[in-house]
C-alpha cells in the first residue's frame, strides 16, 4: 500500500472550489499536487495556488495547476505539506527536502495546515530525524558552532554530487543531530536567538490536521486539539 499517496489524496478531498491553496514539498506532497492536478482536469476545480519550492512550482505547472503570484493573495485557505516527523500534539520536524523556510512562511499565512505522511513519520518524541536549520553562508562555521553549543552535532548538508546544498533562498542547511528533543518549544526559541539562523525546522502549533496513511489502506486523521 502506498501510504504517502493515500494520505495525500485524503487531504486533497478538503479542497473546495475557489480556495486559495499552498502546495507543499517532498515525496508525499508530490501525490497531493498530482491529485489536485487531476481534480483540476476532471472536475474543473478552480483554485489559486502557490508553491513552497521551485521543485513544487515545476511539478504543479506540469500537472496543469496555474500558480498565482504571492502578492495577489493575502491569506491561504489551506496548505497541504509533508513532514519528516510528527508527534501526537502535531509538533513537526520539517526541512528534509530543504524547503523549510518557504514552507513555514506559507504555513504561517494559511488558515489550515494539513500534514500528510506515512505511518513511519509519527513518533513518540521528535528528534531521531536530524533537525534541519537554514543558515546564512556568511561565517557559517561560527553559526554551526553556536548551534552545537545547544547540544547537537551540526553538519552542513551536501547534495548528491558532494557539493554544499544550497536552498531555494541561496542559504545552507545545517542538519542538527540533537537526539530526542525533550522541549521543542524551548529549543525553537534558542535557535531563533542565533544570528545567522534564518529559520529552523520545528513547526509548533502550526499543523491543524495530520493524515497518516496505514498499510491496511486506511488513513487516520489526527486533529490538533491544542492550537
Ligand atoms: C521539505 O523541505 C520537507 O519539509 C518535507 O515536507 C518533508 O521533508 C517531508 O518529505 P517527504 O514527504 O518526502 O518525506
Amino acid at each position: 500500500m502506498n501510504q504517502k499517496k493515500i494520505a495525500a489524496e485524503k487531504a486533497v478531498e478538503y479542497i473546495q472550489d475557489g480556495m486559495k491553496v499552498g502546495l507543499g514539498t517532498g515525496s508525499t506532497a508530490y501525490y497531493a499536487i498530482v491529485r489536485i492536478g487531476e481534480r483540476v482536469k476532471q472536475e474543473g476545480l478552480r483554485i489559486q495556488a502557490v508553491a513552497t519550492s521551485k521543485a513544487s512550482e515545476k511539478l504543479a505547472l506540469e500537472h496543469g495547476i496555474t500558480l498565482t503570484p504571492f502578492e495577489r493573495l493575502d491569506r491561504l485557505d489551506l496548505t497541504i505539506d509533508g513532514a519528516d516527523e510528527l508527534d501526537s500534539q502535531l509538533r513537526l520536524i520539517k526541512g528534509g527536502g530543504g524547503a523549510l523556510l518557504r514552507e513555514k512562511i506559507t504555513a504561517f499565512h494559511s488558515d489550515l495546515l494539513l500534514i500528510v505522511a506515512d505511518e513511519g513519520k509519527l513518533v513518540p518524541s521528535l528528534g531521531a530525524f536530524p533537525l534541519p536549520v537554514e543558515i546564512i553562508p556568511f561565517a557559517s562555521e561560527w553559526t554551526l558552532s553556536a548551534l552545537e553549543k545547544l547540544g547537537c552535532r551540526a553538519e552542513l548538508r551536501k547534495d548528491e554530487s558532494g557539493h554544499l546544498f544550497i536552498s531555494d533562498n541561496g542559504n545552507y542547511i545545517a542538519d542538527c543531530k540533537f537526539g530526542i528533543i525533550e522541549f521543542p518549544e524551548q529549543l525553537q526559541k534558542q535557535l531563533k536567538g542565533i544570528p545567522g539562523v534564518v529559520e529552523q525546522g520545528l513547526f509548533i502549533e502550526m499543523a491543524d490536521k495530520a493524515f497518516i496513511g496505514r498499510d491496511d489502506g486506511s488513513v487516520d486523521v489526527l486533529d490538533n486539539n491544542i492550537k
